[in-house]
């Protein structure tokens, strides 16, 4: 969602504001806007349209104070506009606040307001939010502490309902910030002598990479060159800093033209990152050490429940299928925003995870609390380290992928489906799955990084397919089984980034539906397996073919398609079943990649989405 950049300093705060914000940009970006304590006041600036645009504003204004807050803005309440974008100052002047999240009796509280006296110029829940610390901050007094910004936001705090993130500096306080968080990501930067708040690390770590991960309910006081946390019920924190593992070069776009073609070729890497040092030492098994489990508890489980959103939910479909088909356990897969409202029964003895990159998806999240709350035990699979909902479950597995920047989600999507196969195999060794299957699982799965590599290789021979492809409106992504989350996945990005209609359906099922969309004009992406039902999806090939739909087949090296079946053919390298959907993704990857881009689309910024959604 927003990302907020907040600086308090000896260095130019605007500049590193402002790159901070460049990095977070992908978080939303309909506006953006940001405020500088100087000369006994406050000067802010805040433009509709990319950080480009505000730095190009900025350029114009002399912006040498030290402390400031800024932010990019994905509109909820209130159109995109000038006076909606963030920062707010509050209407005597004084309070000056960005926020990330929904303040949801904003209404009631603006009704308040507007009888003491205080005025409003945008539609914001957050300029309601600024005025009423405005308002508890003129009648605090000066307590000689030096706390009264910060009693001033907490009792505010104490009386909103609803999801926050922010930052707020005074006029008259030109020394301090405080910032707060409830159900939005928030992190202190602890610097050389500086501070940086930021919705995200990768707004800091060109300046540091020592963090505070925020908790909820919690307040961060900075002044006087140190800062305090404390919680809203007033009770004091200590600080545990922790050092980001990835660095500044991580989050660079180096010589690619993309973030998210970056990412699809970092896969190899990422890949290997998921297995590194959990492999058992006999080879046939996979460690897992945070899930804080013994294999007695596993032997308890009679089911795991899965959810996600977006595309970790299809990584969950995949797990899905993996564990079934190897462990012999069933699952069951959520949308997490529909488990938390439908009061599903769970089996006594289920086991629940979650699946989320940034870890901090408002809709994961409140699953993952609700199955809590119902005394279920929760782990989650995460690539953001420190991420609420890493800190929230009761154990879990760290994906060690790197940072993603491009909206659309690739190397976390494919990490996700390695972890997911290792874990299936850790409880099939546990039930069935003998040491020598073991061992050629393991073997096949250190194999893929590999494998994703030779797929690599030919790019260039996709990106031309793509390109002829690029003109139609409409395309069918069409699996089954494993392959069939593949589907979806494929039908995915290529909505997401290149705007084009797309369905994903089990290959069978496309002649109960999906077929009367076939023609000419409606080509279908098949995801071809090998053995038992290789012959099965050629059926629905013809049956595409002799509506005139026209084809492009992923299949396996050693497959061979029935002549001039498919009208383009990528192949990708035999393989495990287990690693199947991991191959199969990299070709939909980079088809959708190229076909974007091909339609002139801002892939690594899609209109409308975010990356990481903290609100409901
Ligand atoms: C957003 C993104 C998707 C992502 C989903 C879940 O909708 O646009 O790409 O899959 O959130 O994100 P998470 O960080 O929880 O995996």
């Amino acid at each position: 969602m927003c990302g907020i950049v907040g600086y308090i300093g000896k260095q130019k705060a605007s500049s590193i504001m402002l790159e901070g914000l460049k990095r977070l940009e992908y978080r939303g970006y309909d506006s953006a806007g940001l405020a500088v304590l100087q000369n006994d006041g406050v000067t802010v600036i805040k433009k509709i349209g990319r950080v480009d645009n505000l730095s190009a504003h900025a350029a114009k204004q002399k912006l040498s104070g030290h402390v400031g807050i800024s932010h990019t803005r994905w509109a909820t309440h209130g159109g995109v506009t000038d006076a909606n974008a963030h920062p707010h100052v509050s209407s005597d002047g004084k309070i000056v606040l960005v926020h990330n999240g929904v303040i949801e009796n904003y209404v009631a509280i603006k009704k308040f307001l507007l009888t003491k006296g205080y005025d409003f110029e945008s539609e914001t829940d957050t300029e309601v939010l600024c005025n009423l610390i405005a308002y508890h901050y003129a009648k605090e007094p000066e307590n000689g502490e030096g706390t009264r910004l910060l009693d001033s936001v907490r009792k505010t705090l104490s009386h909103v309902e609803g999801t926050y993130g922010i930052a707020v500096v005074c006029t008259e306080r030109p020394d301090e910030m405080v910032a707060a968080r409830k159900g939005s990501p928030l992190i202190l930067g602890v610097g050389d002598h500086e501070h940086i708040i930021a919705s995200d690390v990768s707004a800091i770590i060109s300046r540091t990479q020592n963090v505070v991960y925020l908790k909820d309910g919690e307040l961060v006081h900075i002044a006087k060159g140190g800062f305090t946390i404390s919680t809203l019920d007033l009770t004091d924190v200590s600080p545990v800093i922790d050092t980001v593992t990835w660095s500044v070069d991580d989050a660079e776009l180096g010589d690619h033209d993309h973030y998210m073609l970056k990412e699809i070729f970092e896969q190899p890497a990422a890949l290997e990152n998921a297995m590194r040092g959990r492999f058992s030492a006999d080879g046939s098994t996979a460690n897992f050490g945070g899930l804080n489990l013994t294999a007695a508890d596993f032997r308890q489980i009679d089911r795991f429940v899965f959810t996600s959103c977006g595309t970790g939910w299809h990584a969950c479909l995949v797990a899905e299928h993996l564990i079934e088909r190897y462990a012999r356990i069933p699952v069951e897969v959520d949308y997490a925003s529909e488990f938390r409202y439908r009061n599903a029964p769970l089996d006594r003895d289920a086991l629940f995870f979650v699946i989320s990159q940034s870890g901090e998806t408002i809709d994961t999240l409140a699953a993952l609390r609700e199955a809590k709350r119902k005394g279920y035990k929760c782990m989650a699979i995460c690539n953001v380290v420190g991420s609420t909902i890493a800190r929230e479950s009761d154990g879990g597995i760290y994906q060690h992928a790197g940072p993603e920047i491009g909206v659309a989600s690739t190397k976390a999507f494919t990490s996700q489906l390695m972890i997911s196969a290792m874990f299936a195999l850790y409880v099939a060794r546990m039930r069935d799955m003998s040491f020598a299957d073991g061992v050629d699982y393991v073997n096949a799965l250190k194999q893929v990084p590999a494998k994703v590599t030779r797929i690599l290789q030919q790019a260039d021979a996709i990106a031309d397919i793509a390109r002829r492809y690029a003109k139609y409106n409409d395309f069918l992504f069409l699996g089954r089984l494993s392959l069939f989350p593949i589907a979806l996945e494929g039908a995915l990005k290529l909505k997401e980034i290149s705007y084009i209609h797309a369905e994903g359906y089990p290959a069978a099922e496309m002649k109960h539906g999906p077929i009367a969309l076939i023609s000419e004009e409606c080509p279908s992406v098949f995801l071809v397996p090998k053995g038992e039902l290789f012959n099965k999806v050629v059926s629905s090939m013809q049956e595409i073919k002799a509506r005139k739909g026209r084809i492009i087949a992923i299949i396996l090296e050693g497959c061979e398609l029935p002549e001039g079946l498919a009208d383009d053919v990528i192949t990708i390298p035999d393989c495990h079943d287990a690693a199947l959907p991991i191959l199969a993704t990299v070709p939909v990857q980079l088809l959708s990649y190229h076909i974007a881009v091909a339609r002139g689309c801002d892939v690594d910024k899609p209109r409308n989405l975010a990356k990481s959604v903290t609100v409901e």
